[in-house]
């Protein structure tokens, strides 16, 4: 889940706890990508828009075992916020070693841009590929080239956190419906990698990696955004409502009057977002 601002290391503190918490419900999908791990080396792994190093921090732990990481973002402000430990600071493009209670991870985060640099990655030599919060973002054409990069490479895809459409407020109020629809086809705007494919991302790659041989799994990772998480709701409602009147700017009294309304219940109201995690391989 995205808002429609960009992505500021801000956002992206916000969301991690909702992200790490929702990812837990399809650990069953982290279980079996252990079992596709290719052999007793290093497992190198590449994480596409990477941001501030969220997906390394939750999965890097799961895997376990040694590890090489290559983290990609074109934004190098994001590549440079990711909380390493303390110490001389280890500039872009210097591997840095992360020794955790199970696993041992090098990780060199590298500036790249992936709207049209996907032929310039080491394909043939990373064994799983793998990105969160970032699929549903891209359009169908730049989804495709990844795919075929891929699954010509034979690598493993984990792809973390794509929207699927679903909002739920409790309780609700008059215009929720509208304001979701309105942030939905705010969220198949091009954002630089084609018009998104938002919400049917997953459906498209699941139908195309299976037509490649490939076996694909899902699992929910739904944001459970409780009464408490005030901050959470709070950023929710603004971004649904500046998405909102992007796409509709005509509609904008009525939009903040939506605004408003949620307002009013965010002492006691909750949200889920929907997810889903796709994790895919090459048949034997
Ligand atoms: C929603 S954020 C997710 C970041 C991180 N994976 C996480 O889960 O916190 C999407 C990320 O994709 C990156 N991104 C978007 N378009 C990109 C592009 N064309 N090339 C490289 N990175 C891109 C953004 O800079 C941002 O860090």
């Amino acid at each position: 889940m995205s808002t429609p601002e960009a992505f500021g290391a801000d956002w992206l503190a916000l969301r991690e706890p909702f992200d790490a918490a929702a990812r837990e419900s399809s650990s069953l999908l982290v279980a079996r990508l252990r079992t596709l791990r290719p052999g007793p080396g290093p497992w190198r792994v590449m994480d596409l828009g990477c941001g501030t190093g969220a997906n390394w921090r939750w999965l890097a732990p799961r895997l376990g075992g040694e590890q090489h990481w290559l983290a990609l973002d074109h934004d190098a402000a994001l590549l440079s916020a990711w909380p390493l430990s303390a110490g001389a600071p280890v500039p872009l493009d210097e591997p840095w070693h992360w020794r955790g209670v199970r696993f041992d991870a090098t990780v060199l985060r590298r500036e790249a841009e992936l709207a049209h640099g996907l032929q310039a990655l080491p394909w043939d030599a990373v064994q799983l590929v793998t990105a969160s919060a970032l699929l549903d973002l891209a359009g169908a054409e730049w989804l495709d080239e990844l795919m075929r990069r891929a699954t010509d490479a034979r690598a493993t895809l984990f792809f973390a956190l794509n929207v699927d459409g679903g909002h739920d407020w409790t309780p609700t109020v008059a215009d929720d419906a509208w304001i979701g629809e309105l942030f939905a086809a705010h969220q198949g705007r091009d954002k630089g990698l084609g018009p998104a494919l938002g919400a049917r991302a997953v459906p498209w790659l699941k139908q195309a990696l299976r037509e490649r041989g490939y076996r694909v799994a899902l699992g929910r990772s739904d944001w459970h955004v409780r009464r408490e998480d005030q901050a959470m709701k709070i950023a929710m409602i603004e971004g649904f409502a500046r998405a909102a009147i992007e796409q509709e700017p005509t509609q904008a009294p009525l939009i903040r009057a939506w605004r408003a309304r949620r307002m009013r219940k965010l002492d006691w109201g909750s949200l889920r977002v929907g997810h889903l995690d796709l994790l895919a391989w090459p048949a034997p």
